[in-house]
């Protein structure tokens, strides 16, 4: 690899592979020994909150649909940078989930240290052993994604996002929410993400070439719903920190209430399209896709195999999945498009 972010996309497989290796026992029970919350512990928790920075953020979005459903446990998302300053409501029955790639990130740290103080417990999920945020935190689940050279985050998101559902299956069987079934359910359809994962890794020289077509263009919006939605943030958040153009994630249900006047004739839209049918959420990304090609824009489709999508100049195919864990390849090409935007516009891709 000539740059250190494609070396690390390709990494992406191994990195959630090992971030899911053995924690699944024979008996189907989630083993999560660096944890360190008891069964009394996570029994007594009433709120989760998740706090993070940049991309580390669209993980715990991303968790928050995942933790709810399957623990009914009220979760909230909230940047460390605004949630150090503010006056949270916590007590002893809330858990704080810090994410962070690097563990030394300060306002994750202090946002910590502002919550332990009001008596939170506070389990941090972390890549680097022995940093600073998992010391300071009451335990602790290592990603094991492997040093990111890199600036821009790629195998860091993954293997959080799979760490936020892990903690999100533990919490639901031990509270009762779901039952070993399901979580064996869950945990074999999360092993079959490197495989998947593998599979979009072999269309990146094509959509290298798709992508320098839009080298030229100064503005690329994103559009997701549900888990979709951080995916589409995501999106933005690359183009911006890689290829320094304007770029913007919207939720597909908030362009009517202003962001669709920034369309104008041949705005690049990425659209992430939802996997399933579930409260006609792909439906709805489908008449999103009319509304923006209505003003002109140019659509790349970012769906499963088998799904039509009418009025796209483009489809990215990713491989089918529950639609939970679809975040976890619908950012592959988003971040390959990031990357080869860069290198089409002439920026340190590396070092941005
Ligand atoms: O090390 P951390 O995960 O705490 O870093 C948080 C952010 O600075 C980081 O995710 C940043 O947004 C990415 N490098 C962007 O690609």
């Amino acid at each position: 690899f000539d740059l250190f972010m494609m070396k690390e996309i390709f990494e992406q497989p191994k990195a959630v592979a090992e971030t899911l290796v053995g924690r699944l026992a024979q008996d189907g029970k989630l083993v999560l020994e660096e944890m360190k919350l008891s069964v009394g512990d996570i029994a007594n928790i009433d709120k989760i909150i998740f706090i993070a920075c940049g991309t580390a953020f669209h993980s715990g979005m991303i968790g928050k649909y995942a933790m709810e459903r399957w623990t009914r446990i009220p979760c909230e998302v909230e940047l460390a940078s605004e949630f150090r300053y503010r006056d949270p409501i916590l007590s002893n029955r809330t858990l704080v989930v810090a994410i962070s790639q690097s563990g030394e990130t300060m306002d994750t740290l202090m946002a910590i240290r502002h919550a332990k103080a009001q008596g939170a417990n506070v389990l941090s999920i972390c890549n680097t052993q022995g940093a600073t945020i998992p010391r300071e935190a009451d335990a602790v689940l290592y990603t094991r994604g492997g040093p990111e050279i890199a600036v821009a985050s790629t195998k860091a998101l993954l293997t959080q996002i799979v760490a936020t559902f892990l903690i999100g299956l533990h919490l639901g069987e031990v509270r009762g929410t779901l039952n070993s079934a399901q979580v064996s359910e869950i945990y074999n359809e999360m092993l079959e993400l490197p495989a998947k994962l593998e599979q979009i890794l072999e269309t990146v020289e094509p959509l290298r070439e798709l992508t320098r077509k839009f080298a030229e263009k100064n503005t690329v919006l994103f559009l997701g719903r549900h888990v979709g939605f951080p995916v589409a943030l995501e999106g933005a958040l690359k183009l911006k920190e890689l290829a320094y153009i304007h770029a913007e994630g919207f939720a597909g249900g908030e362009l009517k209430h202003g962001p669709i006047a920034l369309i104008e004739e041949g705005t690049p839209v990425i659209a992430i399209v939802p996997n399933t049918h579930e409260h006609g959420l792909d439906e709805r990304m489908l008449s999103n896709i009319q509304e923006v090609r209505a003003r002109g824009a140019q659509v790349i489709a970012i769906a499963a195999e088998g799904i039509d999508i009418p009025g796209a100049a483009h489809i990215i195919r990713i491989p089918a999945s529950p639609q939970m864990l679809q975040p976890v390849l619908a950012t592959v090409p988003l971040q390959v498009f990031a990357y080869e935007m860069a290198c089409a516009r002439g920026t340190d891709v590396d070092q941005p």
